[in-house]
């Protein structure tokens, strides 16, 4: 298994890149799939060619880095689990001291029991993988089509450094992922809601 950029692909594994990409999320939480390279797609290749991606984005100014989508073509076989260590240690011998990112609520009010399953079991799946769930309470970043579904906050060191507050952490993702600032209305309700101000 090797991790590569996805750059580096040929026009028929793109194809596979996309179908795992457009069969992992469901349609309201899909950009278009050409409008994902404005970040950096890490693909794993095993023998029968793209196993699963990863999207990440550098967040400026900062050590850390930004988890967009994650997705492997087939579930349950260990091999999410096998592009996590890929990914995490390519970042962290690039010099990144933090994965950070978003996961979907479980809690989030009028999911069908299935939605909420599966939102805890990749929950678990990172978790198990040395993920942190932060306690952070309506934390509603707009999303890039506008709508803006109850997510949690995890995060994973990388490298040695001091755990930064918690405050810092929100803060930074709402800038450097969402460009919305520390002042605005949204921040403030996260903050609030989480006990951080
Ligand atoms: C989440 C995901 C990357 C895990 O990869 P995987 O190769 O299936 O995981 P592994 O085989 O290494 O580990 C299995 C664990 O992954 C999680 N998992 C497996 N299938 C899952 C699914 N369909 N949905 C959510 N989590 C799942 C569970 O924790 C599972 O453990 P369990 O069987 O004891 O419940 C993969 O299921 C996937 O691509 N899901 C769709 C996209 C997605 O949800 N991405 C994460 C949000 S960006």
């Amino acid at each position: 298994m090797t991790l590569v950029e996805a750059t580096t692909l040929s026009p028929q594994q793109r194809g596979i890149v996309r179908a795992i990409y457009e069969d992992a999320f469901p349609d309201e939480l899909q950009a278009p799939f050409d409008d994902l390279f404005v970040d950096r797609m890490l693909v794993l290749l095993d023998e029968d060619g793209p196993a699963g991606f990863a999207l990440v984005r550098d967040l400026a100014e900062t050590p850390w880095t930004f988890l967009r989508y994650y997705a492997v073509g087939r579930r349950g076989r260990g091999t999410g689990s096998a592009m996590w260590r890929e990914v995490t240690d390519r970042l962290a011998a690039e010099g990144r001291t933090r994965l950070v990112w978003d996961v979907e609520d479980p809690d989030e009010a009028g999911l069908s029991p299935e939605l909420v399953d599966e939102h805890r079991r990749r929950i678990v799946f990172y978790e198990r993988l040395g993920g942190r769930l932060h306690p952070v309470r309506d934390y509603l970043p707009p999303h890039d089509d506008g709508h803006a579904p109850q997510l949690l906050l995890m995060d994973a060191p990388l490298a040695d450094e001091p755990e930064p507050p918690l405050r810092s952490l929100v803060e930074t993702v709402y800038l450097r992922r969402y460009g919305v600032p520390p002042g605005h209305a949204v921040v403030r309700r996260t903050l609030l809601a989480s006990n951080l101000i």
